[in-house]
């Protein structure tokens, strides 16, 4: 039997990346799927609602937590499978999510590169499909096991059922609220090419003739330590907000005003704007309202200067929604989860 014993009251600062002083009623740290199956099969506990915690690193607790938390410690990684095509490489939802980049990495394993230094762990990749630098894990996603709280049982989960789209997938809806996921498992290209996409990146590696995963990730690393800040000596959740798409013809009327309008069309005609531009426009970058800021290297990423409250950056994040929908009228959508 695997240890069901729920901890109370426990404080989760260290278990978000904006260090809010928030604390957990009821917490569990999952180092078993077995835990799961007990807590599903006790009709008191499995009635609770549940906040599921990986690395804390898109959470803004805005007050203490009356859910149950499971805070998700299954380790263990491993190459699982291989064809002519690509090396299959599966982890354990408790991975540190750079910390399976570089082990892919250090054994000469393309694909997951552009994602490097991305906080966070790797049960918590898939929800929101992270991304960054032209790639998202969408891209290299094999299929993912969940634990279901709906049927007490584990199943296997493949792209299209899990509906991944721009920092999005079922785990962000109401039909994934009783879905846990376990474990993730990638195919990574045995073929590889490098990703130059995104044009930071290429102009980085414009010096290296046929860059390497290990260059590449390398140039990925520096060029995120230039513009994002640490979590670990500055509390954030990375972008605060989701880039907002807006027609073809509200962004080409607010060309006309704002000729120097950052956006990229999407495959369906509609654009994609990007919000550290329009936040930088109205003036928030390096700003502070009590003790939350705007980042001064990257308008769209907000911070804890010490001390903030959950409700000092929501207070922050308003102000800058209402900025933007005055100024541009395009609606910002925060991207972290808003407990
Ligand atoms: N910009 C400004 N001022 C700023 C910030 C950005 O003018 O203060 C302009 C930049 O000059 C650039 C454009 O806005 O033209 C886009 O900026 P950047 O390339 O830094 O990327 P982003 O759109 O702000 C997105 C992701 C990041 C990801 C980067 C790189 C979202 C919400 N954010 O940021 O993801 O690392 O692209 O691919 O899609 C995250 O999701 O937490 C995250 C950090």
């Amino acid at each position: 039997m695997s240890d069901l014993s729920l901890s109370t009251d426990v404080s989760l600062q260290a278990f978000n990346t904006f260090r809010i002083d928030a604390r957990a009623r009821r917490y569990l740290r999952v180092t078993d799927p077995d835990q799961l199956t007990q807590l599903a099969a006790d009709p008191a506990l499995a009635a609770l609602p549940r906040l599921v915690l990986g690395g804390g690193s898109n959470l803004l607790l805005t007050r203490d937590v009356e859910a149950l938390v499971l805070h998700m410690g299954l380790l263990g990684k491993a190459i699982v499978g291989q064809d002519e095509a690509v090396t299959l490489v599966r982890a354990q939802a408790g991975e540190n999510w750079h910390g399976l980049v570089e082990w892919t990495l250090a054994q000469g394993l393309g694909g997951l590169e552009n994602l490097a230094l991305i906080p966070g762990t790797v049960g918590a990749s898939p929800i929101q499909n992270i991304g960054a630098y032209g790639a998202e894990i969408k891209d290299v996603f094999h299929a993912l096991t969940v634990f279901d709280f709906a049927t007490g049982t584990t199943r296997t989960m493949t792209a299209a059922d899990c509906r991944f789209g721009y920092r999005d997938s079922v785990f962000k809806h109401a039909e994934g609220r009783d879905l846990v996921v376990l474990d993730v498992t990638f195919a990574l290209p045995r073929a590889w090419t490098p990703n130059l996409r995104y044009a930071e990146l290429a102009q980085a590696l414009e010096g290296s003739a046929d860059p390497t995963p290990r260059q590449v990730g390398d140039a990925v690393i520096a060029i995120r330590r230039r513009k994002l800040p640490d979590p670990a000596e500055i509390g954030n959740a990375g972008s605060f907000f989701k880039n907002p798409v807006v027609s073809g013809a509200q962004c080409a009327q607010l060309l006309q005003a704002w000729p120097n309008l950052v956006h990229h069309r999407q495959p369906d005609g509609s654009e994609k704007l990007a919000a550290g531009w329009l936040i930088d426009q109205c003036g928030w970058k390096g700003k502070t309202l009590g003790r939350a800021g705007v980042y001064p290297k990257q308008a769209l990423v907000l911070v804890n200067n010490g001390g903030a409250s959950g409700a000092e950056v929501m207070a922050l994040a308003r102000a800058i929604q209402q900025d933007v929908r005055a100024r541009f009228g395009v609606e910002l959508e925060p991207e972290p989860v808003t407990v």
